[in-house]
């Protein structure tokens, strides 16, 4: 197992976030996590990313405990997490974004490499490299913050609803880009509104309602089960 994830419990002041939730990451899997605004989807990943920490319950990355361990600690074990909302950083230009990216001990030595790889899964990405980064369009900047994300060389990439406001070509193309990435052997976890598609491309799927897990299944199963299809697929 890549990830191992043991009855997490978070909270926000007195809020419950997250309610003992567990469950497992094979290595080169792609699973995916569905749930409602609010269900605790970004909690979950801002947990393992070591950008929030959990009142109890433990994570494990290849066996090691990482439980509360920050964000510097976990990029460079390999956790690489593409966020909400796409943050990069708009008054740098794509190339100094790219860098950024690459600052991570476990990634510095293999900048140039990296910049190739990345520029060669997105052209347009290399067409661009001088332009302010707060200037492209926004799909342009998804390709960045993924760009940016494998900079850091991770083994598990975390996306939070990367389709967000994009145009339905490039939601297309971006999954596409997902796929490509998951069978170059990276291991994924992927939240997305976008219900079926991510259970198309989900070896297992685990749906979060206020926190807690309450079904899980290969993503097949999930697509055709009716509670699925009435509450999240609208049909
Ligand atoms: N920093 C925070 N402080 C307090 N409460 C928070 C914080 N972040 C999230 N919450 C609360 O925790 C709950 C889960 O939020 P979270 O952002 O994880 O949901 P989500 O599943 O990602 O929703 P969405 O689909 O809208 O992005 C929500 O009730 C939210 O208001
Ligand atoms: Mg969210």
């Amino acid at each position: 197992m890549i990830l191992e994830i043991e009855n997490l419990e978070l909270y926000y002041g007195d809020a419950q976030a997250l309610d003992r939730v567990s469950f497992a990451v094979e290595e080169g899997e792609l699973i995916a996590i569905v749930g409602a605004n609010g269900a605790g989807k970004s909690s979950l990943i801002h947990t393992i990313a070591g950008i929030v920490t959990p009142r109890s319950g433990r994570i494990r990355f290849r066996g090691t405990d990482i439980t509360g361990q920050p964000t510097h600690i976990t990029c460079n074990l390999g956790i690489g997490q593409v966020a909400e909302g796409r943050q990069i950083f708009p008054s740098l230009t794509v190339m100094e974004n790219l860098e950024m990216g690459a600052l991570l001990p476990r990634a510095r030595g293999k900048m140039r490499e990296s910049i190739a790889q990345v520029f060669e899964l997105f052209p347009r990405l290399a067409e661009r490299k001088s332009q302010i980064a707060g200037t492209m369009s926004g799909g342009e900047q998804q390709m960045l913050a993924i760009g940016r994300c494998l900079m850091g060389r991770p083994e598990l990439i975390m996306f939070d609803e990367p389709s967000l406001g994009l145009a339905p070509a490039l939601v297309q193309e971006l999954f596409k880009t997902i796929r490509a990435l998951n069978r170059r052997g990276l291991t994924i976890i992927l939240v997305e509104q976008n219900v079926a598609v991510s259970l198309k491309l989900a070896s297992h799927a685990y749906v979060l309602e206020n926190g807690r897990i309450v079904m899980s299944g290969s993503g097949p199963e999930l697509l055709n089960d009716d509670r699925i299809r009435n509450a999240y697929l609208g049909i």
